[in-house]
């Protein structure tokens, strides 16, 4: 959706998803990275708070932010989930003046919509699985609440359903739903047990994807500063398709683990495991350092291509691709075109220490590799951003937890 809207506007801006542990790791990625603008999604929308620099009133009030800008190296959080449901409310027909509404999940996205559809004038029930949080919630945002055993009492005579919980197992007696009512699934990456039973039961479903794109629009906005060109943005959300991203491969800067993490990944799952390095060794009979020192770089690069482009029939692999694989064209297409990318990311004096001082990248040969390698990652930050799909710190883990998290990211892809 960003990547359509940055191309309609030709904006030489990138969107990447970032894999993080936690809010704080988050924010000290962006931070080395370089990082100007975050969506922030489950679970850090709450545990994001506390650490930012500064915090809009309606973020404050929800006590949730899902947008962080970075201004003069402050870090300042926004809700735009609030406009994201009135939004899709707005966009679906659904008049909400006078209406009642039961908003189950009183997480960062509960307590947005919450927000959203009592200042629309409704009259809003919060229900939660831990009652006591939603009470907390309810408290704050001058709303009802119940525990979930209770949600009988609150769907009756309701208008409007809002899902904000992730959870696959069935919360709601399909007994509860009827034609009436209108269900708001916030999770709108797969088919849940409540969309089913709401589809079963002949209730009026809004799609999530409505609240996450109009969410997205003022987030756009805030940050680049420009009008979000929201036809580009819809379209591209509404046709995203995985069915021809057969890989995974690794891309980034030398000395980010790249070989090692993909052996990880095949060693853990039934994909196979791929180099192009290796390939280009093997076809060549001579080490990458000499490949360099008798044919010169430009020769490298071609015979690099050549590996990759031979790669487009080829599925269920993870690619370990050399740090310069990003630098053509043809390279960068076949990467997003048959791969999800994924950036690992080292800060340069990380990246220096791994690859040793053994002489084996002939591009940091010399007097000042660190100079060189800063030089380097400089030119090619944002040719790894905008090849990207996911980036991913490397600092402080182990090869198997960096395979692990990734796996967790791109695992549906091959599941399916
Ligand atoms: C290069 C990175 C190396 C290798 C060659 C050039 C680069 O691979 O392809 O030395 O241009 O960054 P690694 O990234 O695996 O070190």
């Amino acid at each position: 959706m960003f990547n359509a809207g940055f191309r309609a506007l030709s904006l030489d801006a990138a969107y990447v998803r970032l894999a993080a542990s936690t809010a704080e790791e988050a924010l000290s990625t962006a931070r080395e990275i370089g990082i100007k603008g975050l969506n922030i999604t489950s679970p850090f929308k709450s545990e994001v708070v506390p650490l930012l620099d500064e915090v809009e009133p309606g973020a404050r009030k929800v006590g949730s932010v899902n947008t962080v800008i970075t201004r003069d190296g402050r870090f300042v959080g926004y809700n735009t989930d609030v406009a994201g449901v009135i939004g899709a409310l707005r966009e679906s027909d659904f008049e909400p003046e006078g209406k009642k509404a039961v908003v189950i999940g009183a997480g960062g996205a509960g307590r947005a919509a919450a927000l959203a559809l009592q200042a629309s004038g409704v009259r809003v029930v919060l229900v939660n699985r831990t009652g006591e949080k939603a009470f907390e919630a309810a408290r704050i945002l001058g709303c009802d609440a119940l525990p979930l055993e209770h949600i009988a009492d609150g769907l009756e005579g309701a208008h409007l359903l809002v899902s904000c919980i992730s959870s696959n197992g069935r919360l709601i007696s399909p007994s509860l739903l009827s034609s009436g009512l209108t269900v708001l699934e916030a999770d709108y990456g797969r088919p849940t047990a409540l969309l089913r039973d709401a589809t079963d039961a002949g209730c009026r479903l809004i799609d999530g994807r409505l609240w996450l794109l109009h969410q997205a629009v003022p987030a756009f906005t805030l940050a680049t500063g420009k009008e979000a060109p929201v036809a580009e943005m819809r379209k591209a959300l509404f046709k995203r398709s995985w069915a021809l991203h057969k890989n995974v491969a690794l891309i980034g800067f030398m000395g980010t683990g790249k070989s090692t993490v993909a052996q990880e990944m095949a060693a853990s799952s039934d994909l196979s495991f791929l180099d192009t390095d290796s390939a280009v060794e093997a076809r060549a009979g001579m080490p990458v350092s000499e490949i360099f020192e008798m044919k010169g770089e430009a020769a490298f690069r071609m015979m690099e291509q050549d590996e990759l482009q031979e790669l487009w029939n080829v599925s269920r692999a993870v690619i370990s691709c050399g740090g310069g694989a990003v630098l053509t064209k043809r390279n960068r297409r076949f990467l997003r075109s048959r791969c999800i990318p994924v950036w690992l990311w080292a800060d340069v004096d990380t990246a220096l220490t791994r690859v040793g001082g053994e002489g084996t990248r002939p591009l940091l040969r010399g007097d000042d590799p660190g100079s060189r390698a800063r030089a380097l990652l400089d030119e090619r930050l944002f040719l790894y951003a905008c090849t990207s799909d996911l980036v991913i710190n490397t600092r402080g883990k182990t090869p198997r937890d960096i395979a692990a998290r990734i796996w967790d990211e791109v695992h549906y892809v091959f599941d399916s």
